[in-house]
Parts: C-alpha cells; sequence; structure tokens
C-alpha cells in the first residue's frame, strides 16, 4: 500500500481482510528509513538485529534499551510519517513488569515509534496485555525467537511437532487476546504459519514463514547484500551492495595513492 497518509494499527487489520499484503523491512538510521518509507514499506522495524548487522555483536543479547532508542529515534527522524515499531532488547521487558511498561514507554514518549515489538510466547502475554492497556501498541513475535539462542542451543525452525504447532497456535491466539496488532512468525514451516494466519483477526508477518503470511519481514543488510557473513535460507539479495561498496572504496584507494583525486573539479 503506497500512500502518504499515516497508516494505523486498523490500517493493517484492513490490509488483512483486504488481502493487501503487508511488507515491513529494518532500519536503523535515518537515510535508510527515508528510503523505505519512499518506496512504499508499510512498516519499519528497528529490529534488534541491529546488534549484529550495526553494532557489531555477535547476537541480539548485549543490544541496550539506550542503544535501541537512539536508532528508534534516528529512523522515526528519517521517515516522520512512517510505522515504526522499536524492538525491545533482551532483558527490557523480561525481569519486572512495571520496568517494562516504563522502558516500552520510551519507544512512544521520546523515540518516536507508533509500536514496540516483543519475543516470546505465553511468558510474555501479561505483560502484553499490560502495554496494551496502558495504550502501547504491540507487536508479538513468535516461532524461532533469536533472543532465546542460549537457551535453544542455536536458530532452529520452530513448529517441526504437533505438540509445537498447537503450542504455537495458542500462543498466537494469547497475543491476539492480549490485545497484540499484528505478530511475526519466524522460521515456521509454510503450512502451520498459513494455519496460525487462519485462526488470528490480526496480520501475522512472515520470515521464513512461507508466502501465507499477511505480509512479510526482511532484514535490510540481507535484502542489500549488506552483511554477507552469512545469508539466512530465508533471505533473498534484491541488490549486491558489498561488491559496490568495495569497488567504490578500492577505486578511492587506488585514486588518492595515484594522486588522482582530488581532482581540480574537487578543490578550491
Ligand atoms: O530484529 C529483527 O530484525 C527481527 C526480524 C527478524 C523480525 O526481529
Amino acid at each position: 500500500m503506497k500512500t502518504d497518509k499515516k497508516l494505523t494499527v486498523n490500517s493493517f487489520r484492513r490490509m488483512k481482510r483486504d488481502n493487501d499484503k503487508i511488507v515491513m523491512l529494518t532500519a536503523a538510521d535515518a537515510p535508510m528509513a527515508n528510503l523505505a518509507a519512499s518506496c512504499g514499506i508499510d512498516i519499519i522495524l528497528v529490529g534488534d538485529s541491529m546488534a549484529m548487522t550495526v553494532l557489531g555483536y555477535e547476537n541480539t543479547l548485549p543490544l541496550t534499551l539506550d542503544e535501541s532508542l537512539h536508532h528508534t529515534a534516528a529512523v522515526r527522524r528519517g521517515a516522520p510519517k512512517a510505522f515504526v515499531v522499536g524492538d525491545m532488547p533482551f532483558m527490557t521487558y523480561q525481569a519486572d513488569i512495571n520496568d517494562a511498561l516504563v522502558n516500552a514507554a520510551h519507544y512512544l514518549k521520546e523515540a518516536g515509534a507508533d509500536a514496540v515489538k516483543l519475543e516470546g510466547g505465553m511468558e510474555i502475554i501479561d505483560t502484553a496485555t499490560r502495554f496494551t492497556g496502558a495504550g502501547i501498541p504491540v507487536m508479538g513475535h513468535i516461532g524461532l525467537q533469536p533472543q532465546k539462542v542460549m537457551t535453544s542451543g542455536g536458530y532452529r525452525i520452530a513448529g517441526k511437532s504437533e505438540a509445537e504447532v498447537k503450542r504455537l497456535l495458542e500462543e498466537a491466539k494469547a497475543l491476539q487476546a492480549a490485545g497484540a496488532f499484528a505478530v511475526v512468525l519466524e522460521c515456521i514451516p509454510a503450512n502451520v504459519s498459513r494455519k496460525i494466519t487462519d485462526a488470528l483477526d490480526i496480520p501475522t508477518i512472515g520470515i521464513g514463514a512461507g508466502v501465507n503470511c499477511d505480509g512479510q519481514v526482511q532484514v535490510v543488510n540481507d535484502l542489500l547484500g549488506f552483511f554477507t557473513d552469512f545469508v539466512p535460507k530465508h533471505a533473498k539479495c534484491y541488490a549486491n551492495l558489498t561488491d559496490i561498496i568495495k569497488q567504490a572504496f578500492a577505486e578511492y584507494v587506488s585514486e588518492v595513492k595515484a594522486k588522482d583525486f582530488p581532482a581540480d573539479k574537487n578543490s578550491f
């Protein structure tokens, strides 16, 4: 949906009803957010994956609330009209429900986000209910949960057994009942995400969850070929910025060494 009108949580339910696919993309800085918004991206997620793709951490766990808020505010400045979701980092909402609420409020009050995203199933339902009750829109995130990489022993596909499918369905319905306006399904077999999508009134947004979700999300660095250490199976490279950037840097180095840069036109 390419529109200049500000989207709201209601827009996404409407898009699900109208079978109008929701397009979400991560961004962590103002210029990228501006480009995303100008190309019809419906939701910009300031994902905690930036811990790895931007800040150089090994996984998402070290990301702090301040780092996340700092980048969320930058995204808001770059895309003043976009629907922006701040992704709450590990341990900013799990330990204490009152602290969680205060932390979530920073996203709306200071960073200018429209909503927050929380990873988790039944263990975060009380927190999600508290947020929505206080007026903070919540996007859920079930299936593979990178913040639980230490307990899961790696990044694993979810929903492979009947018991897991049942649990995922229960979690998705509980998030809807808690007032979540959408739920991310990460790395779930396509037939399972179809079941979840059909069972909900709120939209599902998939990453590695097949084409039947109500929307899709990609990590911008994967999509642009800008983080090539590891490219997950669910990612599609729509461009290869790594090669383009490397070529530009190499040309710059060689022109400076050869005294071809700066030329007269670059000098005063
Ligand atoms: O942080 C992130 O990029 C995410 C997406 C994978 C949904 O949570």
